[in-house]
């Protein structure tokens, strides 16, 4: 599996959409980031800022009216295989099992014989903890497994590129903190690279190597946050630790003053200059 570099580039006057009225507006404008291979990147904003749109962008799923999105340099022109995405909602199919979800994908996939299509669900089904738990339809999984089922789902393609768009944000705070300790643990053992979305500042620290900031609409990258916190201890809770806190406190004085905007309606700060600006903070520790 190869880890490839992502590149956004979205223009000042960026991603446009049109209201109900038929009115154009901007939806995200003046973004650039680079993913490094194999970096997990978080990303966190106020609702309705564009993550989603931003990420549908990454998918292939909607083109930026002015800039691009290359993968190892070559322009992204539409979805592929080669990034799974994970939605909020399951959108798993009510009348097939866990395992014949995640072999349905294949089965669109095409190319692999029903044998080989069942080993593979199989395997990713035991990697995502559901052993034992193949057989079970939809309503007989909780909200947690369901998820787990949807991340198989995108697992199995074996993509090179995970997109994620609040995947736990429908999840109880236990089983969501324990999703997130599972989908690190596997992050570190195939080092993909990841674009996860989230309202929550501390699941984007926990699982990000960088959180970048949003702000109100149009969109726009407000700072990127280097994350380096000791994870050599599996035993510690890294949430707890000192540095957690500090990253916390950095990234909700970021964010505060976006989401009052964003509740307000309130027009988004004016940017200096066309192109996208990307202040990078370094935490200080
Ligand atoms: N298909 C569409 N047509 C028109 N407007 C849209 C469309 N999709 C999104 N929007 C608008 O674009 C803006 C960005 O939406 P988006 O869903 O990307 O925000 P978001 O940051 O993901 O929000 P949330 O945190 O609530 O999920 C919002 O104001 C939304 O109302
Ligand atoms: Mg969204």
């Amino acid at each position: 599996m190869s880890v490839p570099k992502i590149e956004l580039r979205i223009e000042r006057h960026g991603f446009r959409l049109r209201d109900r009225e038929g009115e154009e507006f901007v939806a995200i404008s003046g973004v650039a980031i680079d993913v490094p291979a194999g970096q997990f990147l978080t990303i966190v904003g106020p609702s309705g800022c564009g993550k989603t749109t931003l990420l549908e962008i990454l998918a292939g799923l909607a083109q930026p009216t002015s800039g691009s999105v290359r993968i190892d340099g070559q322009e992204v022109r539409g979805p592929s295989l080669s990034r799974g995405i994970v939605f909020q909602q399951y959108a798993l199919l009510p009348w097939r099992t866990a395992l014949a979800n995640v072999e349905f994908s294949l089965e669109a996939a095409g190319g692999l014989s029903r044998r080989e299509r069942r080993e593979k669900a199989l395997a990713v089904l035991e990697l995502v903890g559901l052993k034992g738990f193949e057989d079970r339809f939809p309503h007989e999984l909780s909200g947690g497994m369901k998820q787990r089922v949807a991340i198989a789902r995108s697992l199995v393609y074996e993509p090179d590129i995970l997109l994620m768009d609040e995947p736990f944000g429908a999840l109880d705070a236990q089983t969501r903190e324990l999703l997130q300790e599972e989908l690190f643990t596997l992050w570190q053992r195939t080092r993909t690279t990841v674009v996860f979305i989230t309202h929550s500042i501390d699941e984007a620290i926990y699982l990000g190597q960088r959180v970048a900031v949003m702000t109100s609409r149009p969109g726009r990258i407000k700072a990127l946050v280097d994350v380096d916190l000791p994870r050599g201890d599996a035993e510690a809770d890294i949430r707890s630790h000192p540095d957690f806190a500090r990253y916390r406190h950095e990234i909700w004085d970021l964010l505060r003053g976006e989401v009052a905007r964003a509740r307000t309606a309130l027009p988004p700060a004016p940017t200096a200059g066309g192109a996208a600006q990307t202040p990078r903070v370094h935490a200080t520790l």
